[in-house]
């Protein structure tokens, strides 16, 4: 059974790669972005899309709930330095808050996620 993996912010530049070079190695893949514009993207029929914000927690949990991934890649992001100066709090909060959301999620959820995540919180002390 293939691996599935969520990506937050799967519409953006990054996503977009990284979804293909998944697709082309048998991962299943979720989509998490904001926007629902998907038209500049290789979709195939086997990617879920959930549009959503990051900064509502309930949001994000309940796809990671619903979904159940294997492995998470957060990209979700404000990405301009330019936007980030102009609008500081919206980039924190989407950001900081949008990164804290998706993490409390995975500590909440008894999600294969989890256990990723808690190998790489245990990897990072033991450093
Ligand atoms: N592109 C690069 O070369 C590069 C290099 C180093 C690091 N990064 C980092 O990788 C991440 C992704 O980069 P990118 O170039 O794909 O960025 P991008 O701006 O192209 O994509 C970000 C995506 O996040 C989505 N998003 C924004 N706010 C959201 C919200 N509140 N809720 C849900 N989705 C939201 C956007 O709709 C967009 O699809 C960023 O954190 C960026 O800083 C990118």
């Amino acid at each position: 059974m293939s691996e599935k993996v969520l990506i937050t912010g799967i519409n953006g530049f990054v996503g977009k790669h990284l979804t293909d070079y998944l697709l082309d190695n048998n991962y299943e893949v979720a989509g998490f972005d904001i926007k629902d514009n998907i038209e500049n993207k290789i979709i195939s029929e086997d990617i879920k899309i959930y549009t959503g914000d990051l900064r509502d927690e309930q949001e994000i949990t309940t796809v990671i709930k619903n979904f159940n991934p294997n492995l998470i890649f957060h990209l979700a992001a404000q990405s301009s330095v330019k936007l980030s100066f102009e609008n500081p709090a919206e980039t924190i909060s989407i950001n900081l808050i949008g990164s804290l959301n998706v993490l409390e999620a995975i500590s909440k959820l008894q999600t294969p996620a989890k256990n990723s995540f808690d190998n790489f919180i245990g990897d990072l002390w033991s450093t």
